[in-house]
């Protein structure tokens, strides 16, 4: 491994102190080295230094001196990221810039239904301001406690109530950003109509660190819904599942917010690997549903519910069903749905695939898809979950904990390349929520037109001539 004081003069060190201060730098080994691996602990990078500038002209001046040094940077939010984005390679050449204390929340409208904050604010902190006003913002993940509202833009992130309110990028109208040369574009526009050209804002949501530092945003809020119930459905199959899920988008309407799926295998694993759990209904189903409505008025929600899935349950679609009335029950189903992404790192390795289809298709994918692998790997674990109503599959494979990673390199390619050739050949996309990042970079490659990664690739050079903004990521 690289020597990771090597690329770092001690002049630039010196002008990075005089920028961002004692505080603006991170010391302490234990810190630092913390920021090195990702949350998956899969990549492991060696920085050169770690910055926390602590507003948007401290940001500014680094990247200024980044520039004019062509210091590779690789911003970092919360670190939770699925796919390597935030990770340095292991040069010791890469400096991260950190956004975490960047946490001002700058103005709260909600007469306009907008939050502008900086972009080191957690997403959880974004939340509670918004309900501080009697308002809702709705991006809901499992890692919400500890990823930043930047890492949520820089990835697009989605979550478990894309289905109602949109992912990430529906949910911002303005934002600002650092670009490469220090220059800052103030495009802090509360406004939910503005056609003033290009949506260059757009270019740097799903960017991935790439194009820019995201420093703040203004983002939409909600009317804050009183109500709200959950069900945990069992099923036999996927086509039973998506005629429920149809008939729920029109019988609720708006008022579905979450349509979550998991396999048996997924549930036993999260039963097994996460403390305070118990399985939601008596029996085994081959497929569950953990789905959500939610209203802003003290409406029928209960017996809108129980009569969709009475329906269902005569006609043969549902197996077994229960309601989680009150919040208690409610909080049970989702730490069950969410302490997935916790079971699987417990049980094993996981090769990852976030993928998107038409939601019509998913089913014949599933099938077509389990067969694929079980050629590859016959005795491949497959666990399949995710954001149904979206069309967001988490199609992963499960290997033991002791498998070598050098065997496990032997069969990544032609797993990610049989479940990629399926996705491609619904119109999908092979990365849907999580971030291309490192993970998938070849895979974007391998699957967008010339034409497509051309023009990426032609917007990539224009904002960022010297390749500084996070090299080895998406492009
Ligand atoms: P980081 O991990 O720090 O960075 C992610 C990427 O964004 C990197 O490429 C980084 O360079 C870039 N970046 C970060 N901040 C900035 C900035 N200010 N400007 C420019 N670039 C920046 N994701 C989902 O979409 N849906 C889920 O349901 C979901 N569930 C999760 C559950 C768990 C338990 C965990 C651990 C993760 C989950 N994730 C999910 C993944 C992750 O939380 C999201 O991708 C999140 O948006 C990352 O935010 P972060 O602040 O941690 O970003
Ligand atoms: C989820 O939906 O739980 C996540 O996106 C996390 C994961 O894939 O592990
Ligand atoms: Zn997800």
């Amino acid at each position: 491994m690289s020597d990771p004081t090597r690329a770092l003069s001690t002049s630039f060190l010196q002008k990075l102190h005089a920028i961002v201060g004692d505080a603006g730098l991170v010391q302490d080994e234990q810190a630092k080295a913390a920021c090195d691996v990702d949350w998956l602990k899969k990549w492991q990078g060696v920085s050169s230094a770690v910055v926390r500038p602590a507003n948007t002209a401290e940001v500014a001046a680094v990247m200024r001196l980044c520039h004019e040094t062509r210091t590779p940077v690789v911003t970092q939010g919360g670190n939770t990221g699925m796919s390597g984005g935030a990770t340095p390679d292991d040069s010791g050449a890469q400096l991260i810039l950190s956004t975490t204390r960047l946490k001002q929340i700058r103005e709260v409208d909600p007469l306009n239904n907008t939050v502008t904050v900086e972009a080191g604010v957690l997403l959880a902190n974004v939340q509670s301001a918004a309900d501080d006003v009697n308002r809702y913002f709705p991006l809901s993940l499992g890692s919400e406690g500890s990823c930043t509202i930047g890492g949520n833009l820089a990835t697009n992130a989605g979550g478990i109530a894309v289905l109602r309110y949109g992912n990430t990028r529906d949910l911002v109208l303005g934002i600002e950003v650092v670009l490469p040369n220090g220059d800052i574009w103030n495009g802090l526009r509360a406004l939910r109509k503005d056609n003033t050209g290009y949506s260059l804002r757009d270019l740097f949501i799903g960017s991935e660190g790439t194009l820019g530092v995201v420093t703040a945003a203004v983002l939409k809020l909600f009317p804050k819904p009183t109500t709200r119930l959950s069900a945990w459905l069992g099923c036999d199959d996927m086509d039973a599942l998506l005629e429920v899920l149809a008939r729920m988008r029109n019988d609720c309407g708006d008022r579905l917010v979450a349509f979550e799926m998991l396999t048996e295998d997924a549930l036993a694993l999260v039963l097994e690997h996460v403390t305070d759990v118990r399985r939601p209904l008596a029996g085994k189903h081959p497929y569950h549903a953990l789905v959500e409505l939610a209203d802003t008025r003290d409406a029928e929600l209960g017996s809108l519910l129980e009569s969709v899935l009475e329906k269902a349950m005569e006609d043969g679609l549902v197996q077994d069903a229960a309601i989680g009335a009150n919040l208690a029950q409610r909080q049970a189903f989702w730490k069950v749905r969410e302490g997935i992404s916790q079971a699987q790192v417990r049980a094993g390795k996981a090769i990852k695939h976030d993928i998107a289809l038409p939601i019509s298709s998913l089913p014949g994918f599933v099938d077509r898809a389990v067969d694929a692998v079980k050629q590859v790997k016959p005795d491949a674990r497959v666990i399949n979950f995710g954001h149904m109503g979206d069309g967001n599959l988490h199609f992963n494979v499960l290997v033991p904990l002791d498998t070598p990673d050098a065997e496990l390199k032997s069969w990544i390619h032609a797993l990610n390349r049989v479940v990629h050739d399926l996705v491609s050949a619904s119109n999908g996309s092979i990365s849907a929520e999580h971030g291309v990042g490192q993970l998938r970079r070849d895979e974007l490659r391998h699957y967008k037109s010339e034409t497509e990664f051309g023009l990426m690739m032609l917007i990539k050079q224009s904002l960022d001539p010297n390749q500084i903004m996070n090299p080895g990521k998406l492009i």
